[in-house]
């Protein structure tokens, strides 16, 4: 008995939000922007390119493609450098714990993330190894909540969608692994989640045996 297992990277293995805000926020600023923590919600799941375009949206401000790509550019140097420091410690809680329970009983392992700074944070984290198979920013053209990134990776781990579960932090990944007809576990509130099967705070929160419901469960 098996399925594939799916994972988004922010806000489900590691903490970034917490750093993307930090530069969304100089950025922002830097256009003269003024950028809230609820409009940084809104961002959760989304490509940089999409985000940048709603910062200014909201801000109501045009700028040249030139621009554009610079200003992107800025943003993942500020990024980078704020997350110089991660490690292992930075992985969030029991989700070291369930991949490695995952790999024990030979659950194939897949990541689905939109962004493309995926790979080098895994290794950061030390358990990019655990990864049978990597979809992020890029390898995909559509953003969540389009379900390509999920598709991908779980048709090059084998699957079909209705065998696998996908793991997300974010409305719009949700939306997408629900729109591939994939089993949607959400991390974080539930009252933001609720469109997905199921919602924990952490996966410390999952109930006993979890990953054996969950090979049993249907869509
Ligand atoms: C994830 C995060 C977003 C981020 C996006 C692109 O979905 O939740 O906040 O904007 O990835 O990340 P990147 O590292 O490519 O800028
Ligand atoms: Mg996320």
């Amino acid at each position: 008995n098996k399925k594939a297992f799916i994972f988004d990277l922010d806000g489900v293995i590691v903490d970034t939000a917490k750093f993307h805000f930090i530069a969304w926020q100089r950025l922002a600023a830097s256009l003269g922007i003024n950028f809230t923590h609820e409009e940084n919600e809104q961002l959760k799941g989304v490509s940089r390119v999409n985000s940048l375009k709603k910062i200014l949206e909201w801000g109501n401000k045009t700028i040249t493609a030139e621009v554009f790509q610079e200003k992107m550019d800025q943003k993942n140097e500020e990024y980078l450098d704020l997350i110089k420091t991660l490690d292992t410690s930075d992985i969030m809680p029991g989700v070291h714990n369930f991949l490695l329970e995952l790999k024990d009983k030979n659950q194939p392992i897949a990541l689905g993330s939109a962004s493309k700074n995926a790979r080098p944070i895994l290794e950061k984290l030390g358990i990019k190894n655990l990864f049978d198979v990597i979809v992020d920013g890029t390898n995909v053209t559509k953003a969540k909540p389009d379900p390509e990134v999920f598709l991908s990776a779980c048709s090059q781990l084998g699957y079909h969608a209705h065998d696998s579960i996908v793991f997300e932090d974010s409305v719009a990944g949700v939306q997408a692994a629900n729109t591939a007809g994939m089993i949607s576990i959400g991390l974080g509130e539930k009252d933001i989640l609720h469109e997905a099967d199921e919602v924990f705070n952490h996966f410390t929160d999952m109930p006993e045996d979890y990953i054996n419901t969950l090979l049993n469960k249907n869509k």
